[in-house]
């Protein structure tokens, strides 16, 4: 294993609820069930990541749980997420499904995958979920303040971890401070832009001046923000190149550089464009 890899296990922010979270993540989002999946998410592990990020909707729950056994690493050294589909009623129901689809006891974190029909109304079976021991944290994805502030007031138990598009170009500042002053860990998906974001001119001006890659760059913008991230790739050389991020600082002006780069005017939305319906 290399120095990298122990290091992107390693890195771990603390939860509200007193669990911890390794900062980088896989994500395996578009990753057919089956080999690819299992290949990337053991080339994961094996490069030192021990954080996974999985969901009902994906459909690739089955391999995650093979490529975590294949892998010979202790299952309490991997932080394993999934996502309770929301076009589902039970969420503690669908926990246990995916318990028995991923070959494990409990998942270390279960979150509304988007407040399809509204914000609240799962939260009473996500905590139902926690308490009989399927996910040791709970939390949401897609939520905007106004969404948080709705379940915060009804929850006894509150979202650990928000879910969210998050990257210097959705650099959602409103959000990222709400969920901040709540106690929420606000949690990066799609820091590449599903890739998109990778071609940019500033970003690689950046990345040429640092001597790293544009995906390490949108990376270790989000470390430095302590914003734990999921990326996705299903190729080794990129698994790798996207953990060797804690040799290289990003500085004050090239930060702000990046941050100059959001098309969000700093919202505290999650989403400019919902997939679901309200
Ligand atoms: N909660 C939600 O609603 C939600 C929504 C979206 C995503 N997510 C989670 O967040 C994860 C990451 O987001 P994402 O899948 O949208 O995409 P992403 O991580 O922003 O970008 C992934 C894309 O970038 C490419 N890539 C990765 N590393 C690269 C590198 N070093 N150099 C060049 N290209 C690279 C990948 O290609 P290859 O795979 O071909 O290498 C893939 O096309 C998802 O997998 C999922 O777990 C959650």
């Amino acid at each position: 294993m290399s120095t990298d890899g122990v290091e992107a296990g390693g890195r771990v922010r603390a939860l509200a609820d007193g669990n911890e979270i390794p900062l980088l993540g896989l994500g395996v989002w578009q990753v057919p069930n089956g080999s690819e999946c299992v290949k990337a998410v053991r080339w994961a592990l094996e490069l030192g990541y021990r954080h996974i990020d999985t969901a009902q909707a994906y459909g690739n729950e089955e391999s995650v749980g093979v490529a975590l056994r294949e892998s010979g690493v202790a299952r309490e050294d991997v932080f394993l997420t999934t996502k309770f589909y929301p076009a589902r009623r039970d969420p503690a129901a669908e926990a246990q499904r995916s318990l028995r689809r991923l070959g494990v006891d409990r998942v270390d974190l279960y979150i509304i995958h988007w407040p399809q029909g509204g914000p609240t109304w799962a939260w009473p079976g996500m905590e139902r979920a926690r308490e009989l021991g399927y996910a040791r944290s709970i939390g949401v994805s897609n939520f905007d303040v106004a969404e948080l502030q709705q379940v915060d007031a009804r929850a006894s138990a509150k979202p650990a971890v928000n879910q969210v598009q998050f990257s210097p170009f959705e650099y959602r500042r409103a959000l990222l401070d709400a969920c901040e002053r709540s106690g929420v860990v606000l949690e990066s998906y799609s820091p590449l832009g599903t890739g998109r974001h990778l071609s940019n001119r500033k970003v690689q001006q950046i990345a040429d001046a640092v001597g790293r890659s544009p995906a390490q760059v949108l990376l270790r913008w989000c470390l430095q923000r302590d914003v734990p991230v999921i990326v996705k790739s299903t190729h080794r050389e990129r698994i790798a190149e996207n953990a060797a991020l804690f040799d290289f600082t990003l500085s004050q002006q090239d930060m702000a550089a990046l941050d100059a780069l959001d098309r969000t005017g700093g919202t505290g939305r999650a989403r400019e464009r919902k997939w679901w319906p309200a």
